[in-house]
């Protein structure tokens, strides 16, 4: 089977076997951080364009670090969601960028589909930094590699995920990728975020309202971040949140012993977590940012030193992956 990647838009059409040569390539790169001098020339002469249409901190520090440690240099279009502001198409922006020859594109958007669409109109390697609702690849994929180095590998994984699940890409990433590896998931959080369509996503998920119940043997715990202008009156104020969904050491507790936890970022500690476990040994949230490194370094590698091969043979070869 070829693992040859044309584009990295999303877990969902990957296979386990796809994943794991991801994970397995990243393994050089994740000992690369420890060293004191962070400088490959791997990627040198290359340039990554990172189009962010949405705000985004640590996803495009990761992305441009991670090109800046492969040698690349980087160019960088950062536009509110509203993005295009004075009037002009995405894909018109997207040709303008192209037009300064850019190697790969990594892009965030708030509409799901954005990067598959840009992908479709361009010839140079995507990748989906988040789109709308859909997907966040390189969040799942670092999360994996997280879980893997703690727990030893990833099938048959216990997770419980909580939070607003409705509108967390990375919950469904997350999903998608633990899913292939036969993980059980459980999926937690209020009525209103935990619609009954979610069950449908990938076997094996229970939908469980009740953290302390969605908890019970859980070895990974991943909470998600909380907009806060979502928690209102009527339907959800701030304090009802907290009182019932907030992970706190006593709920932890009731989860494996050596139960991991996870938090995407930005984590906003006393709401979606108490501080006493986003600094306790059980938390990887520090480990999962290392590892997003590792992961996009892996990525910018494979898609744009991987397509150095003929154009025709590339795309051949990269449906799958697409
Ligand atoms: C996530 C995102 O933007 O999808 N953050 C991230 O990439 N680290 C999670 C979030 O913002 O809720």
């Amino acid at each position: 089977m070829s693992h040859r990647f044309r584009h990295l838009l999303g877990i969902e059409p990957l296979d386990a076997a796809q994943i794991t040569f991801l994970l397995d390539q990243a393994k050089p790169f994740q000992e690369f951080q420890r060293h004191p001098l962070k400088k490959l020339a791997t990627l040198r002469g290359k340039t990554v364009a990172l189009l962010f249409f949405e705000a985004s901190t640590r996803t495009r520090i990761s992305f441009a670090t991670a090109a800046a440690r492969l040698g690349a240099d980087t160019m960088n279009l950062q536009a509110e969601s509203s993005s295009l502001k004075k009037g002009e198409s995405l894909v018109d922006t997207v040709h303008t960028l192209l037009a300064m020859k850019p190697d790969a594109i990594v892009m965030r958007h708030s509409s799901s589909g954005a990067a598959e669409f840009i992908a479709a109109r361009v010839d140079v390697p995507v990748i989906n930094a988040g789109d709308g609702l859909h997907e966040h690849p390189t969040q799942a994929l670092l999360d994996a590699l997280t879980i893997r180095d703690r727990r030893g590998k990833l099938e048959g994984c216990k997770i419980t995920i909580f939070g607003d699940i409705l509108h967390s890409r990375v919950a469904r990433s997350n999903i998608h990728l633990l899913s292939k590896f036969g993980a059980q998931i459980t999926l937690c959080g209020p009525a209103m975020w935990l619609p009954r369509e979610l069950e449908c996503l990938a076997p094996n998920i229970r939908l469980v309202p009740r953290l302390e119940e969605a908890l019970e043997g859980a070895e990974v715990v991943m909470a998600l971040r909380i907009q806060q202008e979502r928690l209102h009156e009527p339907s959800l104020p701030a304090e009802e949140y907290i009182l019932n969904y907030q992970l706190t050491p006593s709920r932890l507790r009731l989860a494996s012993p050596n139960a991991i936890v996870m938090h995407p970022g930005p984590m906003i500690r006393g709401l979606e977590i108490d501080p006493a476990v986003a600094d306790s040994p059980q938390s990887c949230v520090l480990e999962q940012v290392t590892n997003g490194l590792a992961v996009r370094m892996a990525i910018l590698f494979e898609l744009i030193a991987g397509s150095a091969e003929p154009k025709e043979q590339a795309k051949d070869s990269s449906h799958a992956a697409d």
